[in-house]
């Protein structure tokens, strides 16, 4: 679990990248919080820097769109789904919990 901000230091439409390896982008999507793998599937953009519109958003280097609930691209050219990592706030703080890579323990 990895201390990311205070909630009020992520408003609505708003997001922060963690420099974890891999990188993790935390999204405020009005007013629910999404975690994912930071950098794009189709080549190293990073999605904290894309453009968010509802629970999707955009990469900025070639606008594949990825839904932050799921993980999944929702069109081309990204073709795999980023991993999506649980976010819970307590005493105002979020917090990431990361989910284990493939081929590793939890
Ligand atoms: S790097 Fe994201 S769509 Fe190409």
């Amino acid at each position: 679990m990895i201390p990311i901000c205070r909630l009020d230091d992520l408003p609505e439409g708003e997001s922060v990248r963690i420099d974890t390896t891999p990188p993790i982008a935390v999204f405020n999507a009005d007013g629910e919080l999404y975690a994912i793998d930071d950098t794009c599937t189709h080549q190293d953009a990073s999605l904290s820097e894309g453009w968010l519109e509802g629970c999707l958003v955009e990469c900025p280097l070639h606008a594949a769109s990825f839904d932050l609930r799921t993980g999944q691209p929702t069109c081309l050219p990204a073709r795999r789904a980023v991993r999506t990592h649980h976010v819970t706030v307590d005493d105002g703080v979020v917090y990431v919990h990361v989910a284990a890579q493939e081929g590793t323990a939890a």
